[in-house]
């Protein structure tokens, strides 16, 4: 499906909850944190009935996200459900890479394809600063096992302040760099300031030539990250929230004061 600006939509992102195992400093406070009631979380069954309207009107690249998609209960059924609905070329998931050891061979056999993975930093210390408690650890197993498992490629999110030549950024992308791994450099965001910019190494960002439209935790379509723009699957349907989305996607984001990254999965 085409927008008003002549946009081919064919990316939907699926954020499957606003939990999150960590806490990175630039994306959820400390504590604190407005979580979703239950009963505001969509099913599994009407997440894939969304992504089944969605493949029907031309979406052939899912990503699932958060929150951090795998503290989802039963993530791996859900996963496979997806999976398996025909038209689906690009299917992947962006995650912390926490629990991916232990995953990665179910998500594989569960149909997905590929996964990206946030890493801002190689130092131990300052990971688990930055991510509030973090085991950097955990992530380098986790890699390991998304490789094993043949989640390939895998994308490395490294948010950067300011430019890729950070300290921080460079080792990242040395370490990307020996291990096979792509990197994409995130600079870091401010929705509420309405800051924003292109993601380097990657499509996002990009207004003119955005392909997306967001399924939100709590059920509603979102045209664009950086707008309040939110239409309610539950009221409206799958089909006509997503067609409003679709129809009245902006032609560029400004800014969101009602959304976090936490909650609309980046
Ligand atoms: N700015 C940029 N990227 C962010 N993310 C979360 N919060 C921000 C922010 N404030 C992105 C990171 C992470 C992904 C899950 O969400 O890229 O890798
Ligand atoms: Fe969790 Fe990802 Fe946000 Fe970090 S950036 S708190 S891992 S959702």
């Amino acid at each position: 499906m085409y927008d008003r600006f002549n946009r081919k939509i064919n990316y939907l992102r699926i954020s499957v909850t606003d939990r999150c195992n960590l806490r990175c400093v630039y994306c959820m406070p400390e504590e604190g944190v407005k979580l979703l009631d239950h009963q505001d979380i969509l099913s599994f069954d009407e997440i894939v009935e969304l992504a089944k309207a969605a493949v029907r009107k031309g979406v052939d690249k899912i990503r699932i996200t958060g929150g951090e998609p795998l503290v989802r209960k039963g993530i791996i059924d859900l996963v496979r459900m997806i999976g398996e609905i025909d038209g689906i070329k690009d299917y992947s998931m962006t995650t912390n890479a926490i629990l991916l050891d232990k995953y990665a061979d179910d998500l594989a056999k569960a149909g997905l394809h590929r996964v990206n993975i946030s890493l801002d930093t190689l130092d131990s210390e300052k990971f688990t600063k930055i991510t509030r408690g973090g085991d950097i650890q955990k992530v380098f197993e986790g890699i390991q096992a998304a490789k094993k498992a043949g989640l390939l490629p895998i994308k490395i999110n490294c948010v950067i302040k300011k430019d890729k030549n950070e300290p921080d950024a460079i080792a990242v992308a040395k370490f990307c760099e020996e291990n096979d791994l792509h990197i994409r450099y995130i600079t870091e965001m401010d929705l509420e300031k309405g800051e924003f910019s292109v993601v380097q190494g990657g499509s996002g960002g990009d207004c003119g030539s955005c392909n997306r439209i967001r399924l939100t935790a709590n059920g509603t379509i979102k045209p664009c990250l950086f707008s309040d723009i939110a239409y309610s699957v539950r009221e409206l349907g799958a089909e006509r929230a997503m067609d409003l989305a679709i129809g009245n996607k902006p032609l560029s984001g400004d800014i969101n004061l009602t959304g976090k990254f936490y909650n609309i999965g980046g």
